[in-house]
């Protein structure tokens, strides 16, 4: 693998102890999948922020590399933390949780990554133009980066988007190179879609469908219109959680649609396909949810508007968390949506989210319009869950469901 001068100096340990260890995990990957070079990055987004997930050992690592002169080199953002960095107490965080998860956002503060806590960073000013090299971790924002804005990133851990951002570098190989961005597989949809809901049902239609084939191409769906920003959002969390896909092309929607044909091997996802991906995901009644999530991922302003919409003037009875960023919540703040929606006694979970929070045991059955979150909330918090659509949700949260 080809190593220019800056890079053999990082590796070399003449920039410090934690470029050369960033730079060692780099050279290593590049080796192991064929690289013959690294690639400078404008932008990272790291994940494996919640001490839910790092522990002990996650932690001393980070804390590792900060002390050993660890500073970022590009534009890097942090995926969602286990808690409200600010309410904690409110969303009924334990202290001792609280303590460790304040260590693990000093030590990524103190390398120069910005602590936004988002797995939206697009939403939130990480957001890389067409053709952009980076380096991202959190399967959702991969998904949408490489398809829906067509920059181009590999879906990389916590450690090696840690390296990419303290060495500005990323191994040229997978998605970075145009080859392996072509589709493999068209997928006609013949199906009314109408919301966030069903734009997740439909990825984990199509994600399931290529696992039981064995397949792992980059889908190229034709068949849907229009979508928003937020049902595309849905739509990459659900096909990146069912189906392992970093991509995918949508005719006449996502930007690198137009440079290919429809591949010859095909299959249709029709309206009993969608129903029933639906359905799969429906095994609470109204009467069973004692908790209430909207935001995975997490959620746009204009969301965050509708929400304090329909809100307006109840009261919820159920345990309703709103999850987004702060920069999101700020602009909330402006708007005057978060004084609506926490006098109705929803809460905002800023930094944070239903999955990433330590939340197993407090709650029996889930609703929510993201079939993400229904994944992770039954294989990480054994609830029950019922997908619904957006605004459904919210009536339920009131009592009216
Ligand atoms: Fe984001 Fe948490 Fe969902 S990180 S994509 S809100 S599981």
């Amino acid at each position: 693998m080809h190593l220019t001068p800056e890079e053999q100096s990082m590796l070399a340990g003449e920039q410090g102890k934690a470029s050369q260890k960033a730079m060692q995990i780099l050279e290593t990957l590049g080796r192991i999948y064929g690289a013959e070079r690294m690639l400078p990055v404008k932008s990272v987004q790291i994940a494996g922020v919640s001490y839910d997930n790092l522990g002990d050992a996650g932690l001393d690592w980070l804390a590792e590399m900060a002390d050993g002169g660890g500073r970022t080199r590009v534009l890097t953002t942090l995926n969602p933390a286990g808690m409200d960095i600010e309410n904690w107490d409110r969303l009924g965080i334990p202290p001792e949780f609280a303590e460790k998860q304040i260590l693990v956002i000093d030590a990524f503060a103190r390398m120069g990554v910005i602590t936004t806590c988002t797995c939206t960073p697009y939403l939130a000013g990480n957001t890389p133009s067409p053709g952009d090299t980076i380096a991202w971790a959190e399967s959702s924002a991969v998904c949408y980066a490489n398809s829906v804005i067509g920059a181009r990133t590999n879906r990389e851990g916590g450690p090696s988007a840690l390296a990419a951002a303290l060495t500005g570098r990323t191994p040229e190989y997978g998605l970075h190179l145009e080859e392996n961005r072509q589709p493999g597989v068209t997928v006609d949809v013949q199906a009314r879609l109408s919301g966030t809901a069903d734009f997740g049902a439909l990825g984990k239609a199509i994600g399931e469908r290529l696992e039981s084939l064995g397949r792992r191409a980059i889908p190229y769906i034709t068949g849907i219109d229009s979508a928003s920003l937020e049902q595309l959002k849905s739509f990459c969390a659900s096909i990146a959680t069912y189906g392992g896909l970093p991509m995918f092309h949508m005719q006449g929607i996502t930007p690198e649609a137009g440079d290919y044909t429809p591949p010859a091997e095909r299959f249709t996802i029709t309206a009993a396909d969608l129903d029933a991906a639906r359905q799969s995901l429906v095994d609470a009644s109204p009467a069973e949810v004692d908790f209430v999530s909207l935001g995975c991922p997490h959620l746009s302003i204009d969301e965050v508007a509708r929400i304090a919409d329909l809100l307006r003037g109840k009261t919820v009875t159920k345990e309703f968390w709103i999850t987004t960023s702060r920069p999101v919540k700020a602009l909330a703040d402006q708007m005057g949506y978060t004084g609506v929606i926490e006098t109705s006694g929803a809460k905002f979970a800023v930094d944070t989210c239903c999955v990433v929070a330590p939340i197993r045991g407090r709650f029996h059955a889930m609703s929510t319009d993201s079939a993400k979150a229904c994944y992770y909330a039954y294989s990480k918090n054994r609830f029950k869950t019922r997908l619904l659509d957006f605004d459904q949700v919210v009536r339920e949260a009131v009592g009216e469901g």
